[in-house]
């Protein structure tokens, strides 16, 4: 509706003038108060007329750009929601996190402009020329002249001030970078002592900008005195002409005064037409960094007819071969591996080697690129998302808790969970420290889990995955920031407690796996050995070398027991 209004208001807006030269001609000019009576009246009619059409099309184009950004969230959003990590990891979390908030913002400013303007402008241009000609043909040829000159200049000046504002988001990119990793990594920085390199860093960033907007507003800036030179210049050859056909007699004062308040329409609506134009510009960046999220077709889908149950907590790797990037290097190759329900393996290897990555590709949070993965007997591309996830509980490596409280984090992992079911998943996974918080499990978590300590956040992370009751637990280096004696007490109730379920425990210390019914060792994604630490000790060197560097005197844990 935002469009009809405006062009009613701007019907409204175009026929004042014309009423003006009536009330000059017929009234002032004629001495006859009764004329200048009837034609004020209907002038203030259609100006409260006009003022409420104006009212009507700004609120109708505020809802429709404020919900055109409503609708672009939310579908992004819910496009998001869709995203294997593999989709996440090729936009970036910041990336996704910019586009969702200034491009949007972006485009809904110029939705706007557009919705207001492109109708008005134009209509303005149009229905003022049509009441020139129909007052004054030949006059209204000034006005024809003015235009090709105006259309002239602002083509020069929207095209040269295009290319510096596309330059210019990109640069904006940049900058967002910048404080991105300059505020996210502050304590990073702040350790390192590097503020004063990172500010000028910053410092660089901004600077660019600097000039590109100043480059920018310059040629912009151009669009006023161009624009003085036409209306001066149209006003002269008016009044020039103007005053030559009142003196003829083929014009009167009152149509030469309205002449002049429609060329002021005339000019001012070209003037906004280019601006839109500059707009524009800037919002098709934008524009194509929403398409691109929107466009994005998830690489992970359900197949259709997809198993709902996961019937055992058996794993294999058939011949799994993997990379991140398509052709890229292969983070695992050649891996095979078959693993019994209920049995505890232990995973190590040296950092890079591909433990994460074997480890994910179990609940299916990236796809093999070649070879199988079956869990229960199935691969796990037959699954639903919802059955294969809900059976296999990944604490991962880099684990997240999120804003709220203790309880509602935990609730992640079972919405129904009572309290008591909660504190008993903390107690097995070690976590009683919950109960000795403020306000126990209604303790408020910051944003990250900010307000915990490594080892807290690890624990309480494990309480969430146990309470999903899984027949498959991994634990991607869970227990490195607890202290050993509190590792070995998980482990020890995890033996007594959870029996049957799948236990798939990475770590870099011996010491968490090596009471494991296997331990495999990895190495720049191959498997090098499998077996019993005994086992392992004599046939791999590997693993050898690793129990050799963290058991000879001064270098293992210094919390060992
Ligand atoms: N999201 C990712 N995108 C691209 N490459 C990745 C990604 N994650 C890991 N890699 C690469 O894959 C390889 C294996 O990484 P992985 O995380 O599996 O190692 P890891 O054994 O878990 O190491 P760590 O002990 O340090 O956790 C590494 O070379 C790493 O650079
Ligand atoms: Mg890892």
């Amino acid at each position: 509706m935002a469009p009809v209004w405006t062009a009613l208001e701007v019907l409204m807006g175009v026929l004042i003038p014309y009423v003006t030269a009536s009330l000059i001609d017929e009234g002032l000019m004629a001495g006859n108060l009764d004329a200048v009576w009837k034609y004020g009246a209907i002038m203030v009619a259609i100006a409260a007329v006009s003022l409420f059409f104006g009212i009507m099309s700004g609120r109708e184009s505020a809802r429709s750009s404020a919900g055109f950004a409503m609708n672009l969230r939310e579908a992004m959003y819910a496009r998001i929601q869709t995203f294997s990590f593999a989709d996440i990891d090729s936009f970036s979390t910041s990336g996704l996190v910019t586009r969702m908030t200034t491009d949007v913002a972006n485009l809904q400013n110029a939705f706007q402009m557009l919705l207001r303007i492109s109708v008005r402008a134009p209509l303005n241009v149009l229905a003022g020329m049509f009441m020139s000609f129909f007052i004054n043909l030949r006059l209204s040829l000034v006005f024809v002249a003015a235009m090709v000159f105006l259309s002239v200049a602002l083509y020069f000046i929207v095209s040269r001030s295009m290319r510096v504002f596309a330059e210019l988001m990109r640069k904006y990119d940049d900058l967002n970078n910048v404080v991105r990793e300059g505020v996210a990594g502050i304590r990073v920085i702040k350790s390192f002592v590097r503020e004063k390199h990172e500010s000028l860093k910053f410092k660089a960033a901004v600077d660019v900008i600097y000039r590109l907007n100043v480059a920018a507003e310059t040629i912009i800036n151009f669009n006023q005195p161009v624009m003085n030179i036409v209306t001066y210049a149209s006003m002269i050859a008016l009044s020039w002409f103007g005053a030559h056909f009142i003196v003829d007699g083929t014009l009167t004062t009152g149509q030469l005064t309205s002449l002049f308040t429609y060329q002021m329409q005339i000019l001012s609506s070209l003037m906004m037409l280019s601006m839109i134009f500059v707009m524009l510009t800037q919002s098709v960046a934008s524009a194509k960094r929403i398409a691109e999220v929107l466009d994005r077709e998830p690489s992970m889908k359900e197949i259709p007819g997809a198993i709902g149950e996961v019937p055992d907590g058996s794993i294999e790797f058939r011949n799994v071969s993997f990379s991140y990037a398509e052709g890229g290097n292969p983070a695992l190759e050649g891996v095979s591996l078959s693993i019994r329900p209920g049995e505890r393996i232990g995973l190590i290897g040296g950092t890079g080697s591909g433990k994460s990555t074997l480890v994910n590709l179990i609940s299916r949070l990236y796809d093999v690129s070649g070879g199988a993965v079956l869990v229960g007997g199935h691969d796990v591309r037959d699954y639903t998302f919802d059955a294969i996830r809900s059976a296999v509980g990944v604490v991962l490596q880099k684990n997240t808790l999120f804003s709220g409280t203790v309880l509602e984090n935990l609730r992640w992992g079972d919405p129904d969970a009572t309290e008591q079911q909660c504190r008993e998943a903390c107690r097995l996974a070690a976590a009683d420290f919950v109960d000795e918080l403020p306000q126990g499990l209604q303790t408020i978590v910051d944003q990250g889990g900010a307000n915990l300590s490594g080892g807290q956040r690890q624990r309480l992370c494990i309480a969430r995955a146990l309470l999903r009751h899984p027949k498959v637990l991994v634990l991607d280096d869970s227990t490195s920031a607890v202290d050993t004696a509190t590792d070995a007490r998980i482990r020890e109730t995890f033996a007594t407690r959870i029996p049957d379920t799948t236990l798939l425990i990475i770590s870099q210390r011996i010491l968490s796996i090596k009471d494991a019914d296997r331990i495999v060792v990895m190495d720049d994604g191959h498997v090098s050995g499998v077996g019993t630490h005994e086992q392992l000790l004599e046939s791999n060197s590997i693993y050898k070398d690793i129990f050799e560097m963290q058991t000879s005197g001064g270098e293992a844990d210094f919390d060992q027991p």
